[in-house]
């Protein structure tokens, strides 16, 4: 599922972010993907995803 329509980010691309890349909050979230840095709609589901990928680990 889309999570930034914006940049066109999905969640599984997120949740792939978080665990390969220790990607662990928006900020760097944004500065790698982009996610967040246009509209911001997307802030709080991008969060959640990266939020659970990380408990799940
Ligand atoms: Fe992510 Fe707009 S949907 S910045």
């Amino acid at each position: 599922m889309f999570v930034c329509l914006c940049h066109g980010i999905t969640d599984k691309q997120i949740a792939d972010a978080a665990r390969k890349e220790g990607i662990g909050n928006m900020r760097e979230l944004r500065k790698q993907l982009g996610v967040g840095s246009q509209c911001g709609k997307c802030v709080q589901l991008a969060q959640q995803v990266i939020d659970n990928t990380i408990v799940d680990e």
